[in-house]
């Protein structure tokens, strides 16, 4: 009896630590979506006309980015060793490898920003204030993220 009680405290143990690796990666993948909704859900559909220029939406989107950007480096201080099930994208082994090369694709970014925020006015400045910040989103994405299907 003892011994199957042992056994059965293992499997729970088990799953556990597989849960909590699910999450990790959960967490890391909702930051990313996140930052997804503002550029392309807001501010990328208003450049191409698809949702209406609006003041306060663009002002919002850019300090939700902020906001989402500086958690970045924290967020993905763990491995979770595994992906999102039915992502269509994963991290990257080479972040833990190089968590400082990494962490240093974030700063590019907080300073693309910083330099848009409250300056854009219309659909003109927009889309500079998208490439800008876009592009270095990518840049750490070209070397850390990986298309999973
Ligand atoms: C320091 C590196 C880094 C920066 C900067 C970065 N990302 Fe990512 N991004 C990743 C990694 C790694 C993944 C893959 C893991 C994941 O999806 O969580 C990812 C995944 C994504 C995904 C795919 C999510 C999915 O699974 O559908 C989107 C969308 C995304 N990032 C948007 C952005 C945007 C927008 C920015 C800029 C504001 C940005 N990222 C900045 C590293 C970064």
């Amino acid at each position: 009896m003892k011994r199957i009680l042992i056994v059965a405290g293992t499997l729970v143990l088990g799953a556990g630590a597989v849960m909590a690796q699910q999450d990790i990666a959960v967490q890391q993948d909702n930051l990313m979506r996140s930052q997804a909704k503002s550029m392309y859900g807001v501010i990328l559909k208003m450049t191409k006309g698809e949702i209406p220029y609006n003041q306060k939406a663009v002002d919002e989107a850019i300090a939700s980015l902020e906001a989402d950007v500086a958690k970045i480096a924290k967020t993905f201080e763990v491995n979770p060793k595994q992906d999102v099930v039915n992502a269509t994208y994963g991290s990257s082994p080479k972040v833990w490898q190089n968590k400082a090369d990494f962490d240093s694709k974030i700063p590019p970014v907080q300073k693309a920003i910083a330099e848009v925020k409250g300056k854009v006015t219309d659909v003109a400045s927009l889309k500079a204030a998208y490439t800008a910040m876009n592009d270095r989103c990518t840049d750490c994405h070209e070397t850390y993220r990986l298309k999973l299907k």
